[in-house]
Formats: structure tokens, C-alpha cells, sequence
């Protein structure tokens, strides 16, 4: 028997049954162990129910308002009052009540005339059968919050490693000021715009933004191994420096393929691979590295080729003043099926407030931060 430590440790049974006699005999066969609620209609039982909490019910089948099979329904269809075990307690004896009693959802069914030790042990099973459903319900749940607080930690320390790695590139690469970062942020704008978009739900119904925008910070990781005459170069770049420029792209998918190997097929590597190894292709073939054409291009790749080229656009480096927002757009607009996917630019074009707002912002958190580039030849500064 579970042991009864104290008035308060009791288990609260209620007792449904329109029969005072059977009452009175529950009464003296549980009322000493258990803080007993004893019911005489079911609609009393009900309402009853919605104030008091309940272990286990015994239920009668046979009772004038609504019989035990409908009470049964009523409890179950109650999210506040399903889970409350139900033992049906009745006169009725034939298999087919049974079974209908324990389809329904009660979870014992026992014939009257009832043996009360069997009863009694009947009573004590279920209530540990709850309690052990408690017990691993706590210990999921609690588990559950451990593998969340983990994963967060992991993300975390997973983000700040990628900063670290952005922030390394970007301390070699002084001409660029804090690109990756804003570059990131216009992702995140054209990103969102393109999720939204019906036409690209098939290739973006999948996508994890918070990834993507992580994996966007390594684009231009493979510019640690240029060397500093090209990247510190205060000019514009001749035709073979940048010829050497233009290999941070296959630089950088080494990197991402190193990660990939420890990594293995996560979508992370996935994202950063694209990003990556595909920014600075053009609609019309002639980017590089791969020289694709139009939607051979990866998505990302297009989406990134944008953000990319906007920031490099709008930034001042040393070899090109700022180019402001309304003049960046145009200069969009122009490489619009040529260096652009169009319906990509069409979509950067009603963008256009969010990204100048995002602009203005970047601009005043790096008020102080004269430098910007790149390492894409864009349509003004000639090295983005
Ligand atoms: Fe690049």
C-alpha cells in the first residue's frame, strides 16, 4: 500500500455512484486511507471537478442523469481533468461494458459485487502507475531544459567563434571596416523578403535565417590568405593582383570544406559553402569563381552577391569615396540581369527604406570607423 505519512500526503478519490448503500460501503473501506469526495449525481461530481483536484475517480456506469460511459466522455474531453485515472465500478459484469469502459479511456474496470483488499490493491497500482507517470514527466521535462540550456551554449560559443574568425579577416583587411557585419545585416533584410516570397518557398521553406546569417560571416574568410600588398593596397588593384584577389573565393571553400569534414552535412557548412564559394558569381556568367549563369547560381549565392556588392557600394574605402544609399540602389538596379538575379534586385528595390534604415544605423554604430572594402570589383569602387 502507498504509505500515509500525514492528512496532508492523502490522495483525494472521488466516488460516483448514485447508490447511498455503495457510498457508505466505499466510505468505510477507503475513508480511512484516502481524503474521500463522495458524489451522488453526476453533474454534482462535474462541477465539483472544476474546483478540486483529483487522483483517481471510481465511477459508476448505471446513474439517472447522465450515465458513467457519458461522464467518462466529459472528463476525458476536459484538458484540465483527462489525465485523472478512472476505474469504473458497476453492477454490469459483461465483457462488452467492459470493453466499452476501457475504450473510452477508464483505465480498470471492476465488477460489483467487489472484493475490498482487491480494491484497495487495484487503488494502490494506479496511484503508482500516476505517480511513476509524474516522476518521468518531471524527468523529461527536465532533461528537455538541460538539452536546450546545452544548445544555447553551444550556439553561443559557436557565434562568438565565427565573430572571432569574421573579426580576424577583417583585422588583416583594414580597407573594409566592419563589411561582414553590415553585410549581414542586409542579408538578414533580403533573406526575410525572399522566405516571404511564394515563388522561392520550395528552395527557402527550409531554411534556418539564424544559420544563414551566422554561416554569412565566414564569406570572405578565404581573404586570410591573400597577402597584405594586395589586401592593404591603397589603390585600385592591377589586372594580377586581382587575378590573386579573386582566389579568397577558392581560399574560403577550403576553409568551409575543413569544417565540412568535422562538421559533416549540417546546413550550417551547407550555408557558409554557398555563401561563400557563390558571392561573387553574376547572373550573366562572367562572376567568378565558377563562371555560372542565372539560376545555375545558388539562391544564397544570389542573395549574398547583392548584399555584398550594396555595402561595398556604400562604404568608403580608400581608393573610393561613399556612395550614398539612393545612388547604391541604382547602381543595383543597373546590374539587373547582368551582374543581378532580377527578380532578386526587384525585391532589394521595395526593400529599400529597410535597407537605408539599416545603413543609417550601421553608419552611426561606426561613426568613428572611417575604413570599408571588399574584395569584389563593383561597379563603382572597381574591389568589393
Ligand atoms: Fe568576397
Amino acid at each position: 500500500m502507498i504509505p500515509v505519512e500525514n492528512k496532508k500526503t492523502k490522495h483525494t478519490i472521488m466516488v460516483i455512484d448514485d447508490n447511498a448503500s455503495e457510498l457508505l460501503l466505499l466510505k468505510n473501506i477507503l475513508g480511512e486511507m484516502y481524503d474521500l469526495r463522495l458524489c451522488k449525481t453526476a453533474s454534482f461530481a462535474l462541477s465539483m471537478l472544476e474546483r478540486i483536484s483529483v487522483d483517481i475517480i471510481l465511477l459508476d456506469i448505471e446513474m439517472p442523469d447522465l450515465n458513467g460511459y457519458e461522464v467518462l466522455k466529459i472528463i476525458k474531453a476536459n484538458p484540465a481533468t483527462k489525465e485523472i485515472p478512472v476505474i469504473f465500478l458497476t453492477g454490469r459484469s459483461d465483457n462488452t461494458s467492459e470493453l466499452e469502459g476501457l475504450t473510452l479511456g477508464a483505465v480498470d474496470y471492476l465488477a460489483k459485487p467487489f472484493s475490498p483488499p482487491l480494491l484497495l490493491k487495484h487503488i494502490e497500482i494506479h496511484l503508482l502507475i500516476e505517480s511513476q507517470k509524474r516522476k518521468l514527466k518531471d524527468f523529461n521535462e527536465n532533461l528537455r531544459g538541460m538539452v536546450a540550456a546545452k544548445t544555447e551554449k553551444v550556439l553561443k560559443l559557436q557565434k562568438s567563434i565565427l565573430k572571432t574568425v569574421a573579426a580576424l579577416v577583417e583585422y588583416r583587411d583594414t580597407s573594409t571596416g566592419s563589411h561582414i557585419e553590415r553585410t549581414e545585416r542586409y542579408l538578414e533584410i533580403l533573406v526575410t523578403a525572399v522566405m516571404n516570397e511564394e515563388k522561392y518557398k520550395k528552395f527557402s521553406e527550409k531554411w534556418d535565417i539564424d544559420l544563414i546569417l551566422q554561416s554569412s560571416l565566414l564569406h570572405d574568410v578565404g581573404k586570410i590568405a591573400i597577402s597584405d600588398s594586395i589586401l592593404l593596397k591603397p589603390g585600385p588593384l592591377d589586372a594580377k593582383e586581382f587575378a590573386e584577389m579573386k582566389k579568397h573565393v577558392q581560399y574560403g571553400l577550403e576553409f568551409v570544406e575543413k569544417m565540412k569534414e568535422i562538421d559533416g552535412e549540417e546546413d550550417f557548412t551547407e550555408y557558409a559553402r554557398i555563401m561563400t564559394g557563390y558571392h561573387h558569381e553574376k547572373w550573366d556568367g562572367t562572376g567568378y569563381p565558377h563562371k555560372l549563369k542565372g539560376e545555375d547560381i545558388p539562391l544564397l549565392g544570389r542573395i549574398m552577391a547583392i548584399a555584398d556588392v550594396y555595402d561595398a557600394v556604400t562604404s568608403e574605402r580608400p581608393y573610393k569615396k561613399t556612395i550614398p544609399h539612393k545612388e547604391a540602389m541604382a547602381i543595383i538596379r543597373d546590374g539587373r540581369g547582368s551582374h543581378f538575379d532580377p527578380s532578386l534586385v526587384d525585391l532589394f528595390m521595395k526593400k529599400t527604406d529597410e535597407i537605408h534604415d539599416a545603413k543609417k544605423l550601421e553608419t552611426r554604430k561606426n561613426i568613428d570607423n572611417k575604413s570599408d572594402g571588399g574584395a569584389a570589383q563593383t561597379p563603382a569602387g572597381k574591389r568589393s
